[in-house]
């Protein structure tokens, strides 16, 4: 049967890194009590000479350059943020642009962290119905342009970066098996970013809190944990499989102990979990493909490896996918 394989991978974190120690300088805060709480040791900042588009651009490249592919190549390309460069156009036009990615049509999606599974779950469905597309999916954040660096409830968690693949269809077991995606409205109020005040003035929202990430943290933890192991147990069930047979978790990194509490309700060894937190942060859309492309690169997934994969984000939107290496 032909499935959406992937042919390469790539990603890119900016050379500045930002430690607890500084952000104990900028806000009420300690080394200590960061990583305790979050896990988190570091995270990258772009620099004013990395928009976004750069930044995608950088881990877009790698992943056709992986896949011995040339940027005319790419038939489409799907770029997953809550950071775009601009309003209009999207911020996928620009990384065209920047790529030359000139045969492909391109455009951005907004599922905040499960952003690029949204978007690996696009692909795959565009090369059933046409198996020879080469999609390149990114996912990318420039977080570090949405936060209130006065408001140490957020400024600890999140870092800057992307991570990419591109995919194409393929005969046989390898490639994306499935995955289950899902979102709730209600809880929009969890985790938001208010755009610029309207310009018109009749429409402008009461209580205007600056362009800025807003977050309940707590209850996003709860939500957190129970969305995601509803996801993987679901996704699962529907193969027939169980936790023994996951060569690989790839969870979403935006808190250690978010990841440890699921991976003890789902009973996942813990040297199956990747963890790159500590020194990336909260990368958002970025996060789950950073991950994919360390531990690509590290050699850590070997053909036929049954790599699981689960996010939860802002929307509430969460979900889960298996992919077969
Ligand atoms: C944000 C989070 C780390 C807070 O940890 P927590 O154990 O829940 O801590 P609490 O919310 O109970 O806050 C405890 C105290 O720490 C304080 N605090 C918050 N951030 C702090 C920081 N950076 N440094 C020191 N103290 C901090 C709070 O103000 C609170 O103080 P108070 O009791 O005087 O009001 C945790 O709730 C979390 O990770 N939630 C999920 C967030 C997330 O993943 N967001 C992205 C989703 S994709």
């Amino acid at each position: 049967m032909t499935k959406a394989v992937i042919l390469g991978t790539g990603s890119f974190l900016p050379d500045r890194i930002l430690t607890n120690a500084e952000l104990e300088q900028m806000v009420e805060t300690s080394d200590e009590w960061i990583r305790t709480r979050t896990g988190i040791g570091a995270r990258h900042i772009a620099g004013s000479h990395e928009p976004l588009y750069k930044v995608a651009a950088q881990a877009g490249k790698r992943a056709l350059d992986a896949a011995g592919l040339a940027p005319e190549d790419v038939d489409l390309l799907i770029l997953a943020t809550v950071s775009p460069h601009m309003i209009m156009p999207s911020t996928a036009c620009f990384v065209q642009a920047e790529l030359g990615t000139v045969n492909a049509f391109a455009y951005d999606i907004s599922a905040a962290c499960a952003g690029f599974l949204f978007g690996v779950d696009m692909a795959s469905k565009y090369i059933a119905a046409q198996p020879d597309m080469k999609v390149l999916v990114i996912g990318a954040e420039n977080l570090s342009t949405r936060i209130n660096w006065q408001d140490r409830n957020t400024c600890v968690l999140f870092g800057d970066g992307a991570g990419a693949a591109v995919l194409s269809g393929a005969e046989g077991e390898r490639g994306i098996l499935d995955s289950r995606l899902y979102t709730d409205g209600r809880l929009w109020h969890l985790l938001y970013t208010e755009g610029p005040p309207s310009m018109n003035k009749d429409l402008q929202l009461p209580g205007w809190k600056g362009p800025f990430i807003q977050m309940n943290g707590a209850e996003l933890f709860k939500n957190a944990v129970r969305l995601m192991e509803g996801a993987v147990k679901k996704l699962l069930a529907a193969h027939h499989l169980t936790i023994s047979d996951i060569d690989l978790m790839l969870p979403h990194q935006a808190n250690i102990r978010i990841i440890n509490n699921l991976r003890e309700r789902l009973a996942v060894p813990e040297d199956k979990v990747f963890i790159n937190l500590d020194r990336c942060g909260n990368t958002s859309s970025a996060s789950i493909p950073i991950a994919m492309d360390e531990v690509a690169r590290e050699g850590r997934l070997h053909p036929g490896d049954l790599v699981l994969m689960c996010t939860f984000g802002a929307g509430l939107a969460w979900g889960a996918l298996l992919l077969r290496w």
